[in-house]
């Protein structure tokens, strides 16, 4: 399938209480994805929702909308089913969160795969992207994290690119995935670069116009899209 541009909103820092009604909000403003941050405070140091929330919003929400769930958690193989079960439509983990190494890790991604969920699989700005590289055939989601893990609204790092270049000369098909401190101001470094599922948490939820917001990365990523 040749490459789509997807804006993915990150509800970390939306009004919670109202949750609901901003991921509808986001939706209507032209979000493709929903990401979902599920922290357990143990791999990262924060705290925000699991598997129950997942399947109120689909609840809520209904049967069309993808829900890209980013799980910074130990043991995330533990929570397969229940996210499957719950409603989400992408299972992205984190290699760091993994003992076991890339025999493990393969195994996860099996464990996923056979969920009914798309593969996600992600690696802090210290790790190295061969972990991705390793398995990116067996993926639907390398994302590289342009924070430290944990919370929204820290400054982009511009080093990760290398990384994006990294897998996109390797795989000129494979949904790269950034997050952390993307906006729509400095989008265009990460669409040259050649990501092409944006996260933005912030940059969106604090715009004066969130589908303004929106469009400008969308369109800053389908004007390079596959010419990488
Ligand atoms: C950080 C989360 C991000 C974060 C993005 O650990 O994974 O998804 O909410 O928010 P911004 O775009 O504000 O950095
Ligand atoms: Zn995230």
């Amino acid at each position: 399938m040749p490459l789509r541009a997807y804006v993915c909103p990150s509800i970390l820092n939306a009004d919670l209480a109202s949750l609901a009604s901003e991921c509808k909000k986001l939706l209507a403003a032209g979000a493709d994805w929903l990401h979902l941050d599920v922290m357990d405070g143990h791999f990262v140091p924060n705290l925000t929702f699991g598997h129950p929330v997942v399947e109120s919003l689909r609840k809520s929400l209904g049967s069309e909308p993808f829900f890209d769930v980013h799980l910074m958690v130990s043991n995330p193989g533990q929570w397969v089913e229940p996210m499957a079960k719950a409603g989400a439509s992408q299972f992205t983990f984190h290699y760091e969160a993994i003992d076991g190494g890339d025999v493990a890790v393969g195994e996860l991604i099996e464990k996923i795969r056979k969920s009914g969920m798309k593969v996600g699989l992600s690696v802090k700005p210290g790790t190295s992207v061969e972990h991705i590289l390793k398995h990116a055939e067996h993926l639907d989601n390398a994302l590289i994290m342009t924070v430290e893990p944990g919370f929204g609204g820290q400054k982009f790092m511009e080093n990760m690119m290398e990384k994006v270049r990294t897998i996109r000369s390797a795989h000129p098909e494979l949904t790269i995935q950034v997050d952390g401190g993307v906006t729509p101001e400095n989008i265009d470094i990460s669409a040259k670069a050649g990501a092409n599922a944006i996260v933005s948490g912030t940059g969106i939820i604090k715009a004066p116009d969130q589908s303004v917001a929106i469009s400008t990365i969308k369109n800053a990523v389908e004007a390079v899209i596959g010419k990488h």
